[in-house]
């Protein structure tokens, strides 16, 4: 794209070209660019708690099989049949020991490694043609998790996921760790929407400017305790790392109370009191900040909420956890997962599921507003006039680039990373920072890799786990 460098520093100066949101240029780029490089969420550990349980989830378009092994191993298999390169798992999830390819049979144990082969002597004079042995499927070319959360990167060389995320990890562990046991998940929900994957990934990083227009209805029907949409102003936005995301600004109280208003049994917050750092609880206790949605780039997202679940003042949260799956330039697979710490009461879970689904997911109130927006949004974005239209994403700056509301002071705020009270579309444009930082860039050129190559680098948790022999 000849005048790429200049579209992207006008990306950097918070002025977006409109096309970006529905470009087949672009988003062939951004599959080479963004996704052929950054860690991209697939799984939780939760969903293959035993071994031979899996999932089969993708990276864009490559299908990958997430799967524990027999030694409790995660792995991901390139879900690529070695010989004629059928799918070779065609399930969503399930458990199995061994995996066989439904076009000739070809089967691969858990771990990837190859075991059968029809007529093996008949059709390649056995091990003389074809040596099965150090033979697997093609594993993920970097895999990696934190609290439970699988990543992979197909680029070989990623740096560790631990330096990708970055601080942001401080704020991960509201939503994963708010017990020894860290979350289950259920789901996911998927389905598809007309609109570019990247709007709904900056609207949950820091758009508490939409709430009060677009989501006017849910506030009105009393959905909430709060009775204005425009109090989110009060709450402020953060960036740390690869990710960041808007807070609640809560009334005052203790660590104790401020947990317990948004509705945790004091149970739960005694346990998140074992495993949130003296920081991590400060930012609620001290600060009175409640985490609320966020973005980890490039197409992560995560909710945390607590509507009304019943009659009456009491409010119950929960969390969902979200992936924008790019199937084109206009086209997005949203993936919506319910997370719940696993120590969680019964029927706190219940009910949590039962908040979750009136807000998010596929049905909720929260969701059908959104996408109506993003729909409209992408197809105005794909017309000739979008080309000459820069959209203005620099709230909260002024014209020389100074901010309107200043930073919170590492006294008003304890997490880590750059924080701001009031409206700003500061999240907005740290996420497409980094994408026009990515798009910049050009990939070298993957090597074919060697079939049957098992250097595959697993870490869990940043610890290296032991690769398989190169020979079964
Ligand atoms: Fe899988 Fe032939 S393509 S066995
Ligand atoms: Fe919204």
């Amino acid at each position: 794209m000849a005048d790429q460098s200049a579209m992207l520093d006008q990306v950097r100066r918070g002025m977006i070209p409109a096309h970006v949101y529905n470009d087949q240029e672009i988003f062939e780029l951004e599959k080479e660019r963004v996704f052929g490089r950054a860690w991209v969420f697939v799984a939780h550990e939760s969903e293959i708690p035993r071994p031979g349980d899996y999932v089969v989830r993708r990276v864009l378009e490559d299908s990958f099989i997430v799967t524990r092994d027999e030694a409790g191993v995660v792995r991901a298999h390139f879900n690529m049949c070695l010989h004629r390169g059928m799918q070779v798992c065609r399930a969503e999830m399930g458990n199995a020991s061994h995996f066989r390819c439904p076009y000739h049979g070809w089967s691969y144990r858990n771990d990837g490694r190859i075991v059968g082969l029809p007529f093996h002597k008949d059709a390649y004079g056995g091990e003389a043609g074809f040596k099965r042995k150090g033979q697997r499927l093609l594993p993920a070319p970097n895999l990696d998790s934190y609290n439970g959360l699988i990543f992979i990167s197909l680029d070989p060389d990623a740096e560790p996921l631990a330096d990708f995320l970055g601080d942001f990890r401080f704020y991960l562990d509201y939503y994963t760790k708010q017990s020894p046991s860290g979350i289950e998940l259920r789901g996911p929900q998927r389905w598809r929407i007309k609109a570019n994957w990247k709007i709904g990934a900056e609207n949950f990083a820091g758009d508490m400017y939409h709430t009060p227009q677009t989501h006017t209805s849910v506030v009105e029907i009393g959905l909430f305790r709060e009775p204005k949409a425009e109090k989110r102003k009060d709450g402020c936005t953060y960036w740390a790392g690869a990710g960041g995301g808007t807070t609640y600004k809560l009334p005052e109280g203790d660590v104790d109370e401020r947990f317990r208003y948004v509705g945790y049994p004091q149970e739960m917050v005694d346990r998140m009191k074992q495993v949130l750092s003296d920081e991590q609880l400060r930012v609620v206790g001290d600060d009175g900040f409640m985490i609320s949605a966020a973005s980890v780039y490039p197409n992560m997202s995560f909710v945390h909420n607590w509507p009304k679940v019943a009659d009456g003042d009491d409010v119950l949260p929960f969390i969902s956890i979200r992936q924008w799956q790019p199937i084109s330039a206009d086209e997005t697979e949203v993936l919506s997962w319910f997370a719940v710490d696993a120590e969680a009461p019964e029927e706190f879970k219940a009910l949590s599921y039962k908040a979750y689904l009136m807000c998010f997911g596929s049905t909720g109130m929260f969701e059908q507003d959104d996408v109506e927006n993003w729909v409209s949004l992408t197809n105005t974005a794909a017309g000739s006039m979008a080309r000459r239209l820069l959209l203005n994403s620099r709230m909260g700056l002024l014209e020389d680039g100074s901010e309107v509301v200043p930073a919170l002071t590492p006294e008003q705020f304890h997490g880590p990373g750059v924080a701001h009270t009031g409206y700003g579309e500061y999240n907005q444009r740290e996420l497409l920072n980094r994408w026009a930082d990515h798009l910049e860039q050009p990939v070298t050129a993957p090597s074919v890799m060697e079939v049957g190559r098992a250097d595959q680098v697993v870490r869990v948790q940043g610890q290296e786990v032991p690769t398989l022999p190169a020979a079964a």
